[in-house]
């Protein structure tokens, strides 16, 4: 009997339920394959917790946030966190680990639902013998070869609500209301929002921004009688000459920066530049979870269907993304690794300084 197994791996974002499920119920009723979810991504390979998927395992979670078989953004198995007795973090490489679980469920092929991260890994696993399908997942939305990723519109959604529900205090109160979203190095999230929102300040990782061109703006603002402003930030955004702000490091993560409270900080710069009294607010996590949007239900059942049937016909080492209106595959080597930025002079950002968005160059 055909098997393959599925894993979700990295954050959780909107969707993951919707590929799982299309993926399974694919291989299930149109191969008549067996199931196996990995548990906790990466984790479950490496240390064999895994457990047989029946169809209403699946059934029933295409709305559900978050992911049944849960996810970790640690654990990369030729880079996994050891602690010793001190509490010091070493990375070993435990990669034969996840490839004698793989071989013990003796599965045809591994669907491996995540970000460049996951499907770095992924390539790596299947030089090492264990066929691998990747389906591109991240709010973030700064995956190589595909349009979009899934997740990505539902963050989008929570982002454009928050600026909506932002707009209406910066209105009352003559603020300038910051909204700091995620979306790492990339900025398609705080633009999304920015645009879909009415943004007049949108600040992005690949526009590095001048303090000066924010104040001046804000100020004629100002003076054409608007009292208000509204900045969407992305959290990778950074001034010319300077760098990002960084949150935290995550010791036992190989990826170790976590980037955040650039909002905070110009919270205190702007009002101290303007004169206006300014407030900033952290999406954070909010943008992860939630049911997913139509769009993204839509697009994780194409991933899952396209991706069972890729595995179980025994083709390998690729992604399938969306290209316009068709699901395509990519070879994975050309995703990983690389990261899918906003053009500066792409059409979105063109729109964006078409309506007068500032973009502080
Ligand atoms: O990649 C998804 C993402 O939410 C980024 O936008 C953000 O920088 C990061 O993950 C946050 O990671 P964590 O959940 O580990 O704080």
């Amino acid at each position: 009997m055909p098997r393959i197994a599925i894993l979700t791996g990295g954050g959780d974002c909107p969707g993951l339920n919707g590929v799982i499920r299309a993926a399974a119920k694919t291989a299930m009723l149109e191969f008549k394959a067996e199931v196996i979810g990995i548990e906790d991504g990466f984790d479950g390979l490496v240390h064999d917790r895994v457990r047989r998927l029946n169809y209403f395992d699946v059934s029933n979670i295409l709305t559900q946030g978050g992911t049944i078989l849960g996810t970790s953004n640690k654990a990369n198995p030729f880079a996994y966190p050891v602690e010793d007795a001190q509490g010091r973090v070493t990375f070993e490489d435990y990669s034969d680990r996840a490839l004698r679980t793989f071989n013990s469920i003796r599965a045809d092929a591994l669907i491996v639902i995540g970000g460049d991260g996951s499907l770095t890994i992924a390539q790596k696993l299947t030089r090492l013998g264990i066929p691998c399908v990747g389906v591109p997942k991240t709010i973030d939305n700064d995956l190589y070869g595909t349009d979009q990723t899934f997740g990505f519109d539902s963050a989008l959604v929570t982002a454009t609500e928050a600026v909506d529900k932002l707009h209406t205090t910066a209105q009352a109160h003559h603020r300038v209301m910051i909204l700091e979203v995620m979306g790492r190095n990339a900025g398609w999230l705080a633009l999304g929002a920015g645009i879909a929102g009415g943004g007049d300040v949108i600040l992005i990782p690949e526009i590095p921004y001048k303090l000066e061109s924010v104040r001046r703006y804000i100020h004629d603002r100002k003076r054409a009688g608007k009292r208000f402003s509204l900045v969407v930030v992305a959290e990778g955004a950074r001034p010319e000459g300077g760098d990002v702000v960084v949150q935290r490091m995550v010791a036992d993560a190989s990826e170790a920066r976590r980037l955040g409270g650039v909002g905070n900080k110009l919270r205190n710069e702007i009002e101290e530049a303007t004169q206006i009294e300014t407030r900033a607010t952290i999406l954070g996590h909010l943008q992860r979870g939630g049911t997913p949007t139509p769009f993204d239900r839509l697009l994780a059942t194409r991933f899952g269907m396209d991706a069972a049937r890729h595995a179980l016909a025994g083709r390998s080492n690729i992604m399938v993304g969306l290209r316009g209106p068709d699901i395509v595959t990519v070879p994975i080597e050309e995703v990983s690794g690389r990261q899918r930025l906003v053009d500066p002079k792409g059409h979105w950002v063109a729109t964006a300084r078409a309506v007068n968005t500032c973009f502080g160059d």
